[in-house]
């Protein structure tokens, strides 16, 4: 009573605040009461559909959004965590994907959370919310402001950072969730996709070198891919994120230490991925929808790659799928035989036919190697703290005329792999900048173009650059390293 005492007293002067108490007290009312069975809430836009707990209450807030929050409970300690922002359709189309595969798992609750206030985002949102049903809905409003002129320009990797932060929050730490598979609205997901993690989420707890399982193959386009053997899983060092299952324990870690911008490279970091591996598939259990997504943050960058993913054909039974040969030891001495037994993927073979009852492996031994080999066989090419996309210990799988190959890197030791060295010593950060280097030399280093030294900083190409009234593009490849 104390305490409401001197609310009131104060709330007086403050007619925010006074708003605030009433809706605490009516609302610990209507708690009280849905907890109880007296009333199912069932209300229409615009009402607060359940009740934040006392501690989270934040001034402010608004408090006139549709919120309904979730407690952890039941079996499976799981929720879906569905990212959205601005776009309607996808987030319809992804809602509905849910739904349509989500009947064998009902117990998995589905968490809506919109970031920023498009009104057609929040009435969709508020419209698939029902608690009989498990959907509910969080929105985050309160952005914090970017600041320098650099942030402005990539302002929207800083709200979805702060988006991310906030959702897993509350997911982990109010709502007591153990584990979250986190997906994004402009996601199309397989109809074996929560078969996946059902039969997979255990991994993250038996085995602590695992922080995450990803539904997304980043070299998932059917010409690299054996679209036949979609029950495949791999280990990867390269965090693929896009349907993504992590641990409260993992994020309890990540949080207090959680970007301002770029978390999912921020993931890839040495230091903050500390050796760990995450799960993937050989046939991606996500894609994205080009129709609903829009351009995205990425400025449709990644276009060409995403579009080439495409689900399985038919939806694997993952229960039924030996998933314990992905914990780290069995799978790393299966993964150092079968690159042992590979057959070396000689120069005259890069063209020709490969036998298809053979393994082969390619060895590269620095960034201009590596995308060589990407650019030929239309993997990713991009290096992200020195790892290649689905990289791991330094070898990238991918199939070619129907045989399996390895792109294996120039410092591979399988001793290393063997006796437990984490696979951090493979991967050194100056190969971004080289790759990056790599990436200008396609863009600018040809005829036509600048056929004088190929560097940034060289005074022929600066004019070049000058004359043209590009210098703030030349700016932007400053950091290059080349090689
Ligand atoms: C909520 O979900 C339950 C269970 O699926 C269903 O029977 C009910 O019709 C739904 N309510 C609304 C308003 O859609
Ligand atoms: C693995 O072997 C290497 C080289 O023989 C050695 O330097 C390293 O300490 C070993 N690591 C572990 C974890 O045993």
């Amino acid at each position: 009573m104390f305490f409401f005492n001197r609310v009131s007293r104060y709330a007086k002067h403050n007619r925010r605040l006074k708003r605030l108490l009433v809706f605490m007290l009516v609302s610990t009312g209507l708690l009280f009461l849905s907890k109880t069975g007296y009333v199912l809430l069932q209300f229409p836009v615009r009402v607060v559909q359940n009740v934040p707990r006392e501690s989270t209450v934040d001034i402010k807030h608004d408090m006139e959004s549709v919120e309904s929050v979730p407690q952890a409970h039941g079996p499976s300690q799981t929720a879906v965590l569905v990212m959205s922002a601005t776009r309607e359709a996808a987030l319809r189309n992804h809602l509905e994907q849910l739904l349509k595969f989500r009947p064998s798992y009902p117990h998995i609750p589905i968490i809506i959370s919109q970031d920023g206030t498009t009104e057609s985002v929040s009435r969709l949102a508020a419209s698939y919310v029902n608690s009989t049903a498990n959907i509910f809905f969080i929105h985050h409003k309160d952005r914090v402001g970017v600041g320098s002129p650099g942030q402005k320009a990539a302002k929207n990797y800083f709200y979805i950072a702060q988006h991310y932060k906030w959702a897993l929050d509350r997911v982990f730490f109010e709502m007591g969730y153990t584990t979250v598979i986190i997906t994004e609205d402009d996601l199309d997901i397989s109809e074996d996709f929560f078969s996946y993690f059902a039969a997979t989420k255990h991994l993250l707890f038996d085995d602590i070198s695992l922080w995450c399982i990803s539904a997304w193959n980043d070299n998932g386009a059917a010409s690299v891919t054996d679209r036949s053997k979609s029950d495949l899983l791999y280990r990867t060092d390269f965090f693929p994120g896009l349907g993504w299952m992590l641990t409260a324990s993992v994020w309890k870690e990540l949080s207090a230490n959680w970007p301002e911008a770029y978390w999912d490279d921020w993931l890839r970091r040495p230091e903050v991925r500390k050796g760990r591996a995450c799960i993937r598939p050989e046939v991606s259990r996500t894609a994205h929808n080009m129709k609903v997504a829009g351009k995205g943050s990425s400025n449709g960058l990644f276009k060409t790659f995403l579009s080439s993913i495409h689900l399985p054909d038919s939806p694997v039974d993952f229960s039924k799928v030996n998933v314990d040969s992905l914990k780290k030891k069995e799978y790393d001495v299966s993964l150092a035989a079968i690159v042992k037994n590979a057959e070396p993927l000689t120069f005259e073979l890069l063209d020709g036919t490969l036998d298809a009852t053979k393994t082969y492996k390619t060895i590269y031994k620095n960034p201009r190697e590596f995308r060589a080999i990407a650019k030929k066989y239309k993997l990713m090419s991009d290096i992200r703290s020195g790892m290649a996309r689905t990289a791991y210990y330094g070898i990238v799988p991918f199939m070619k005329d129907g045989s399996r190959v390895y792109a294996v890197h120039g410092n591979f030791d399988e001793k290393l792999l063997l006796n437990g060295t984490s696979s951090s010593y493979l991967y050194t950060a100056d190969w971004d900048r080289m790759s990056r280097y790599l990436e200008f030399e396609e863009l600018y280093c040809r005829p036509g173009k600048w056929t004088g030294k190929c560097d940034p900083a060289d005074p022929g190409m600066t004019e070049w650059f000058k004359k043209r009234n590009r210098m703030r593009l030349l700016k932007s490849w400053s950091d290059v390293i080349v090689n």
